[in-house]
């Protein structure tokens, strides 16, 4: 998704704004630009293409600006064009805009304008905004006002940052329904759409809500209603680091991430201990929950496949799990002692949060397992439980995915003991194994072996077109995320399937070029996944195996095996997917693509 910057203080703001831009590319983006103010006037810099093509074309005019906005576009109205990269500029060139979302009316504004004399320079929606600013302004000095004005005849979802030469040191910012967070320095403050872009110069942040707008100077921040009223807001303290949120020597951010998981499971269960431990998840009797419903997107739906089995296995309590784009259309049946679960990494996904409103509006209680302190899932959420995996700046998510699985887990648990379903020593033996996981996952990836094995295997098979990935139980999901990784960043055509499924259409496909990956750990459902190996090596079929060590009925079948550690079939989704993860990322880098922003694809989907 598109990513905004701003920045006002009394260092250079080209440098802020380019190095912020940069730390946003991983949000995905076709173009690029920044605006200044130089000398009492607004400067456009605006490219296709990467920002160091902008950086380059800046580096030698060395313009001395403290104010400034700039954008990473993802194009949705327009193609991606120099004249379509953002920021956009008013008639009189003494406003400049960035803008992320969708404005829906655009069309009839842009009617209106035109009639009244407006130029338009671009196919965008955004830039109808600039205009609208720029002719409120000829009713309404105060720019402040003008601005909400404008405000006020917008439709759809919009995070604004707005600079103009009539106040040269401010930057005026809007949100609805797409994320803007104000980063605070010492004479100095920033806006940005992710943390990340300000994260080297302040860890201190205030995040806007929807219809909340604010003006930003070096050394104030004031935040309004869309009506004008002020609002006071409290400051957070975002609890990452720099360093997590760089490379540090990996190729890839995806690679990174996935060596992070030991840490970032560790560190997941021991920021949740204190009501694991106590028993009590704040604002839920889970003896009162009726049924679970778990509302989520793409990777963290995956997650929330796995939850299922937790809740319905350990906790005794019904689950269903819906994408969350189609419960928020599908009329669904929420009752009040129905708990509602969404999982979000980064807390913006507008389907997941449409979902948490709808499901709120029906009377159920929602929780939010969610990665990103302060987000828009954990300020409307009934009650939040937080991942600690830092970070994650890899469009495809890998830790994101694992420290959700282990909040799961960890709920299940409680939930199971609170509801007397679980016995002592099976929770006792649970908690213990689930303590182990991150030494588990760290003696995986330390062993260089597995991960040569794991590289060798990409090299036979990253000319495949298609993939099958198949798994059974709890391991069905990690089949379908193990397809979504390959997919997502090589382009190879990947169908995740519960391994009894492959008989009733997908077995069609199995040949010697078609690969099935296999999710075959140890578990009660071990000897049918081994049946299905049969099934696709009597047809030639290429068979991928994520076994246990000291496997020998699938290992002899295979042509390829990775052992993981054991652990209790509930908890090998963590470890197993650990593989696959390295799986798509070797493919995807012998294909020579961008693994980290791959094509289409954004961090996070903010706009339906
Ligand atoms: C896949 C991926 C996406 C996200 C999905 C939901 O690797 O990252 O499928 O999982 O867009 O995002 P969040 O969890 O931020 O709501």
């Amino acid at each position: 998704m598109c990513g905004i910057v701003g920045y006002t203080g009394t260092n250079s703001a080209p440098s802020v704004l380019i190095d912020g831009l940069k730390r946003l590319e991983y949000r995905g983006y076709d173009s690029a630009g920044i605006a200044l103010i130089v000398d009492s006037r607004i400067q456009v810099f605006k490219k296709k293409g990467k920002i160091r093509e902008l950086e380059r074309e800046l580096r030698p005019l060395n313009l001395r600006a403290t104010t400034g906005i700039g954008h990473t576009r993802w194009a949705t109205h327009g193609s991606p064009t120099d004249l379509n990269a953002h920021p956009h500029l008013s008639c009189d060139g003494r406003i400049a805009l960035v803008h992320n979302g969708i404005i829906e009316n655009y069309q009839e504004l842009k009617r209106e304008l035109a009639e009244l004399g407006h130029t338009f320079r671009s196919e965008t929606d955004s830039e109808v905004v600039v205009h609208l600013i720029e002719e409120e302004l000829k009713r309404e000095k105060v720019f402040k006002r003008a601005f909400l004005n404008a405000l006020s005849r917008l439709k759809g979802s919009f995070a604004l940052a707005v600079i103009t030469t009539q106040e040269p040191t401010k930057i005026f910012l809007a949100r609805k329904d797409s994320p803007l967070v104000i980063g605070l320095g010492e004479e100095e403050n920033f806006v940005a759409s992710d943390v990340p872009a300000f994260l080297a110069y302040t860890d201190r942040a205030i995040f806007l809500n929807d219809f909340e707008a604010a003006v930003i100077d070096r050394s104030s921040v004031e935040v309004f209603t869309f009506n004008g009223e002020p609002v006071k807001k409290e400051a957070v303290k975002i609890p990452w680091s720099l360093a997590q949120a760089e490379k540090g020597g990996y190729k890839h951010f995806m690679l990174k991430e996935i060596n992070e998981q030991p840490r970032a499971i560790a560190d997941t269960i021991s920021g949740n201990l204190q009501w694991f431990e106590s028993g009590k998840v704040e604002g839920i009797e889970p003896e009162e929950v009726e049924r679970i419903t778990v509302v989520a997107c793409g990777t963290s739906y995956h997650a929330g496949l796995i939850g299922k089995f937790l809740f319905e296995n350990l906790a005794k309590i019904p689950t269903e799990v819906d994408y969350a784009s189609e419960f928020r259309y599908r009329d669904p049946i929420v009752k009040n002692r129905d708990l509602v679960i969404s999982i979000t990494q980064s807390g913006e996904t507008a389907d997941t949060l449409a979902a948490m409103r709808l499901a709120k509006e029906r009377g159920a209680k929602v929780l939010t397992i969610c990665n990103v302190i302060g987000s828009t899932a954990t300020r409307e959420a009934d009650t939040v439980i937080y991942t600690y995996a830092g970070p994650e700046i890899s469009v495809a998510s890998t830790k994101a995915f694992t420290t959700q699985l282990t909040v799961l887990l960890l709920l299940a648990l409680c939930f199971g003991r609170r509801r007397g379903k679980l016995g002592q020593r099976e929770f006792d033996s649970l908690f213990k194994e689930l303590m182990s996981i991150p030494s588990k996952a760290e003696a995986f990836l330390n062993r260089e072996k597995e991960e040569e094995r794991v590289k060798e295997i990409a090299l036979k098979l990253y000319r495949a077109k298609n993939a099958l990935y198949l798994g059974r139980h709890v391991n069905y999901p990690i089949a379908l995320e193990g397809a979504l990784k390959l997919k997502e960043i090589s382009y190879i055509h990947a169908e995740g399937y519960p391994a009894g499924e492959m008989k009733h259409g997908p077995i069609a496909l199995i040949d010697e070029t078609v690969p099935a990956v296999f999710l075959a750990t140890k578990s009660p459902v071990y000897e049918k996944v081994l049946s299905n190996i049969e099934e696709v090596k009597a047809r030639k079929g290429r068979v991928v195996a994520v076994v246990n060590p000291g496997d020998s009925a699938v290992s002899k079948l295979a042509d390829f095996k990775i052992e993981v550690p054991e652990t209790h079939p509930l908890l090998s989704p963590v470890l197993n997917v650990i593989p696959l993860q390295l799986l798509a990322y070797y493919i995807a880098d012998f294909l020579g693509y961008d693994v980290d922003q791959p094509r289409n694809l954004a961090k996070s989907v903010t706009v339906e």
